[in-house]
């Protein structure tokens, strides 16, 4: 087991929370409350904003304040973008990847990294620095549900959220996984249903993902 097991419990509340974490690219502020309050009323609380955008950090300030909304950061490259999102409000962080300096930052702050993985000697490296709750990333390209369950065998401590090319077809051989607490993606906010504020069809397919773990 890993010495310390940095933030595991408030990821295991956040990544319990629901099966299917959004996602989230957004290119307008103004459509962060109503875009969060149709993914919380079709059953997913725990939204991810990707800092990939200028508006991410006032987005989630915002969503932060939709009722029931667990809001976190995503695409958190280094340090700066941690305290910016932690400023804003963000209540965890999710990295594609991890570094010894991102490590260190989390090590000593209140809110929660979850840090991406891809191979066995990541998992291994974080295991290291600390970390039992990983992000599988790009989960299709690097392996999928199978690789998962290769990993399951070997690293018995460490629990993940995959991401990256998942969809509501493939999500369900990775819920199926006793490694698996989640699975995240972009398919629950469609970028022709954002720009046309269909709101009422994210709801649906949040609906449908929230559905996912019976
Ligand atoms: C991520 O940041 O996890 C990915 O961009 C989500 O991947 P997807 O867009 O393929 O769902």
């Amino acid at each position: 087991m890993p010495q310390d097991t940095l933030h595991s419990a408030a990821l295991d509340a956040v990544m319990s929370a629901a099966p299917v974490i959004p996602v989230i690219v957004i290119e307008r502020a103004d459509d962060a409350v109503p875009l969060a309050r149709a993914l919380v009323q079709g059953g997913l609380r725990v939204l991810e904003v990707t800092l990939r955008t200028p508006a991410a950090l006032e987005a989630i300030g915002a969503m932060a304040a939709v009722e029931g909304a667990i809001v976190g950061a995503g695409t958190v490259l280094d340090a700066q973008q941690y305290e910016a999102a932690a400023a804003a409000g963000a209540q965890f962080m999710v990295s594609p990847g991890l570094t010894e300096a991102l490590a260190a930052h989390a090590r000593g702050h209140r809110v929660p990294l979850l840090p991406g993985v891809a191979t066995a000697s990541e998992l291994m490296r974080a295991r290291e620095l600390g970390f039992s709750r990983l992000k599988f990333f790009p989960a299709e390209s690097a392996g999928g549900a199978n690789a998962l369950k290769g990993f399951a065998s070997v690293f018995r401590d460490l629990r993940f959220c995959p991401t990256g090319g998942i969809t509501a077809a493939s999500a369900p051989s990775y819920l199926a996984l006793p490694n698996v607490a989640c699975v995240g993606g972009s398919w629950l906010t469609p970028a022709d249903a954002v720009a046309a504020r269909d709101w009422a069809r994210v709801e649906q397919l949040a609906r449908q993902a929230a559905a996912l773990r019976a």
